[in-house]
């Protein structure tokens, strides 16, 4: 649809998001991290050469979803650490697109690779990583207490 739009998260969608986090995860964000982020207009610095990216998929002021990952600058590498999508506005493709927005601006950014950790149980994520390119590289035994993490990872 065109009137979708993906952008830097603002105040106002802080409920929304803060609702999509808990509907998605067992174990979700902090509201304080949201925050955080967010007061930093979607661009946190948690270290010299590393940084915090949020990017919210948008009808709006309605929020459909968010991305979230981290560029370690000297490293040359992503890691996506949060992505969700609205339960009632999946499976129409907007995963794939802020997920294939992130992917394009850390390689725009200079990143080399991303790699990120997906509950092996957890179909729809990991057929939209392999659907934008990322391959199943590694698991992580635990990672999940009692559930593996599959790492998938892509370069650019
Ligand atoms: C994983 C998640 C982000 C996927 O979001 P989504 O918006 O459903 O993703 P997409 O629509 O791009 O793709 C999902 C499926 O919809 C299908 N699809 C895409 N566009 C479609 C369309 N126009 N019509 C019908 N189906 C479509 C895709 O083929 C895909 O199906 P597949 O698994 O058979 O390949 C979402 O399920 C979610 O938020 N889950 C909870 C949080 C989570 O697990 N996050 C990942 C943590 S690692």
């Amino acid at each position: 649809m065109t009137d979708l739009d993906i952008r830097q998260p603002v105040i106002d969608d802080l409920v929304q998001i803060i609702e999509i986090e808990k509907n998605c995860f067992p174990i979700p964000w902090s509201q304080e991290i949201f925050l955080r982020i967010t007061i930093t207009k979607g661009r946190f610095q948690v270290d010299d050469d590393v940084f915090i990216i949020m990017k919210v998929l948008a009808r709006q002021s309605y929020v459909i979803g968010y991305v979230i990952w981290e560029e370690s600058v000297y490293e040359e590498h992503g890691h996506i650490l949060n992505l969700a999508i609205r339960e009632d506005e999946r499976c129409r493709g907007n995963g794939s697109l802020i997920l294939n927005h992130a992917l394009n601006r850390m390689r725009d950014a200079g990143m080399r690779t991303c790699e990120l950790e997906v509950r092996e149980s957890n179909q729809e994520a990991r057929s939209l990583y392999s659907r934008a390119g990322m391959v199943a590289v590694d698991r992580v035994k635990g990672y999940y207490d009692v559930e593996d993490a599959i790492i998938y990872a892509i370069e650019f």
